[in-house]
């Protein structure tokens, strides 16, 4: 454990470089916009995504450095979906990563400004990468951007504003979840399995391990809003119940939550058994994820 704990630090810091230099400065005109970006992004965000995506990536056999740029575009990609997930027509937050929302100090059009350049970012972030002979530069930004658009990513957000005062469907809170959360982790695990120039052995496993991984990482989101108080999360708990949304907990309850995320914990681990020992580092994270108090 504790050698995880120095992992993820050292894998932060070298993300947290990365963003950095490749995020413009805060300097560079517009300044108020690139200010915005940064105020979001180095906040303090735990960059599980970008992490995952470089495990896989060793996983696969590959190198840190090749795998960066993905890692810092799903970074950037979250970072814009907190962003506009947390104004005021959307889940209307005022904390994220332990500071003002992007809109509580910068105002709503540059904050929805800030989320646009960091969602474009992201996609020339991909372009960066370089290029593996199996998995083309075209294929990774299709990768990405089937995830940002209608049919997962924003179509999850969608359906759980719509979702909001409703008892849904399990199944209908699973597409929610899936959507939202567990499309953009899977295509995190995939970007960097792509980046070492993964078999379509080792693709279908970084699939199936990033679906069960993320959805697991949403119910027990689900879970902290109402186990944990803000100063822990470093953003607002309890907001769930107060906008009734449809959730883990407020569907089976908190016991049957939490086994269920244990249950697609394990389905994780049983994804990853073609990696044998390489895939250490995937397996003690989707452990963290789970076990995780914040
Ligand atoms: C929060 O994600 C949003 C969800 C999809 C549940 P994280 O818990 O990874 O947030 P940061 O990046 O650490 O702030
Ligand atoms: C957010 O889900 C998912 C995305 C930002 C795409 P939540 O609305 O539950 O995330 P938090 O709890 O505000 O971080
Ligand atoms: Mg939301
Ligand atoms: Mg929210
Ligand atoms: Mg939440």
């Amino acid at each position: 454990m504790s050698d995880l704990k120095e992992y993820l630090a050292q894998r932060c810091q070298f993300v947290d470089t990365a963003l950095n230099r490749l995020i413009p400065g805060s300097d560079a005109r517009p300044m108020t916009l690139h200010q915005a970006m940064r105020h979001s992004m180095f906040a303090g965000g735990k960059r599980l995504r970008p992490i995952l995506c470089l495990a896989a990536a060793e996983a696969c056999g590959g190198t840190a450095e090749d795998a960066v740029f993905n890692a810092c575009a799903v970074e950037c990609l979250h970072t814009y979906s907190l962003i506009h997930d947390d104004l005021p027509c959307m889940d209307d937050d005022d904390m994220r990563r332990g500071v003002p929302t992007c809109h509580k100090v910068y105002g709503e059009a540059i904050a929805l400004l800030a989320g646009d350049a960091l969602q474009a970012l992201a996609f020339e972030l991909v372009t960066k990468t370089p290029m593996a002979a199996k998995h083309p530069t075209a294929v990774m930004v299709l990768e990405l951007a089937r995830t940002a658009g209608s049919l997962h990513l924003v179509g999850g957000q969608v359906a759980d504003l719509q979702g909001e005062g409703k008892k849904l469907p399990l199944e209908d809170l699973r597409f929610i979840h899936e959507g939202k959360t567990a499309a953009l982790l899977t295509t995190s695990v995939k970007l960097g399995g792509m980046s070492a120039n993964a078999s379509s052995e080792q693709m279908q496993a970084l699939h199936e391990f990033g679906m069960a991984t993320g959805l697991a990482f949403q119910i027990i989101d689900d879970i902290l809003d109402v186990t944990q108080t803000s100063e822990k999360l470093g953003k607002s708990a309890g907001k769930d119940v107060a906008a009734e949304k449809s959730t883990y907990p407020a569907l089976m309850g908190l016991e049957a939550s939490r086994a269920e995320a244990h249950r697609l914990t394990e389905v994780s681990h049983r994804a990853l058994d073609v990696f044998g020992d390489a895939a250490l580092h995937l397996r003690q994270l989707s452990d963290h994820l789970l076990n995780r108090d914040y």
